[in-house]
């Protein structure tokens, strides 16, 4: 596609920053997908990753010996900032702790990037997401959220089929997530973006319940997604603006699993890996994936890319991914006034 090449920079060396476990192939279209962003950027065939930088400088070691037989020449900073200034960066990952991502895209946006890829969740208040969007908006500068599943055949199914009118107008959505890492905000952010995906609407209200051991929890107090013990799963219900109502139980204490009913006037979809059809009793089917789609982290770059060059809407754009830290967020002001019904948009101070 791209003729221009594209200099990239990575903020967060773990594992979904740096691992090259999938990327050996250096396939992009065909399986395996790279799994990271450094992965992501050797693959693509338009992107040179030109620095790396993290606060951990036991990580460049590491980063050299998985990396160093194709990236020999990648330079390594501890100051984001310093690397901004020195390394005239089109694009810009962040990969960094759930809670530390805002004032790397602020001041991505504001040093001339010309496209942010931001892990998720987009943030962990609502002000951080105002304060990312303001910035990116006020620069032009796309920044697409890493809400993986948005690449998914079996969610480009599902959505295809709802708008083909395979079950009717959505009318209710439960969302199931358990097992002990059921955090709202490090994996709930999947789940409840996948609500949003499939609701098509704005969250107008909630209400919820968080999950036993945080009934005094009404504010984000993780260390960034590490431990489960500082983000809370929960019970909750969102009222979006189209009429869909959505279910959500993410809890700790329930059996892992991770899928999406998706319930409209005519039928129901089932949606996990695959797609599931039923249009009444005993009437159900597997609908067939899309093939040979790109996935994972190469497809939201090689999206991202197409934007600065062409415009249009991104899949996966901040916009969408503030729903769901305002649907977080609105769940823990729920929690703290005794579960009742909160309103959205939260006003400041959020
Ligand atoms: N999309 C997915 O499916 C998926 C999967 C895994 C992780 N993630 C997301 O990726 C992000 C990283 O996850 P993690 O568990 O590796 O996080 P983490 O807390 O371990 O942090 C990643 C790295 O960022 C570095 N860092 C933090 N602040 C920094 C700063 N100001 N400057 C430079 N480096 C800084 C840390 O030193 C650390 O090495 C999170 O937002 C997480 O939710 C997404």
């Amino acid at each position: 596609m791209a003729e221009k090449r594209y200099r990239a920079g990575v903020v967060g060396l773990t594992g979904i920053g740096a691992n090259r476990l999938e990327a050996d192939s250096g396939a992009v279209l065909n399986t395996p997908m790279p799994g990271s962003h450094v992965a992501s950027y050797a693959a693509l065939p338009h992107t040179d990753l030109v620095a790396v930088c993290d606060l951990k400088t036991e990580l460049f070691d590491q980063f050299k010996e998985r990396w160093g037989d194709v990236l020999p020449d990648v330079r390594t900073y501890t100051d984001y900032r310093e690397m901004l200034e020195k390394e005239n960066l089109d694009l810009l990952s962040v990969v960094t702790s759930d809670n530390r991502h805002t004032d790397i895209v602020v001041d991505g946006a504001n040093a001339g990037i010309k496209g942010i890829a931001c892990e998720k969740p987009l943030a962990t208040t609502v002000d951080d997401c105002n304060r990312m969007i303001a910035a990116c908006e006020a620069n032009g500068v796309p920044i697409s959220i890493d809400h993986t599943r948005r690449w998914w055949p079996a969610y480009h199914c599902a959505r295809k089929a709802i708008r083909e009118g395979a079950i009717g107008g959505v009318r209710r959505i439960v969302a199931h997530m358990g097992g002990p890492r059921a955090m709202l905000f490090r994996n709930g952010t999947h789940l409840l973006d996948g609500v949003c995906f499939f609701a098509e609407s704005e969250p107008e209200w909630v209400f919820a319940e968080l999950d036993e051991g945080f009934e005094d929890y009404f504010s984000y107090r993780g260390d960034g997604g590490r431990s489960p013990a500082g983000d809370p799963g929960g019970s909750g219900y969102i009222h979006f603006k189209n009429g869909v109502r959505a279910l959500v139980n993410a809890s700790k204490g329930q059996a892992s699993g991770f899928c999406l009913e998706i319930i409209g006037e005519e039928g129901r979809l089932d949606v996990e890996n695959t797609v599931t059809l039923s249009t009444g009793v005993g009437r159900s089917e597997l609908l067939d994936l899309p093939p040979h789609m790109v996935i994972g982290i190469p497809a939201y770059i090689e999206e991202l890319i197409g934007v600065i060059e062409n415009g249009g809407e991104l899949l996966s754009p901040a916009s969408e991914a503030k729903k769901v830290v305002e649907i977080i967020v609105g769940f823990l002001k729920s929690q703290e006034r005794g579960n009742v019904r909160v309103d959205l948009p939260l006003p400041p101070g959020n």
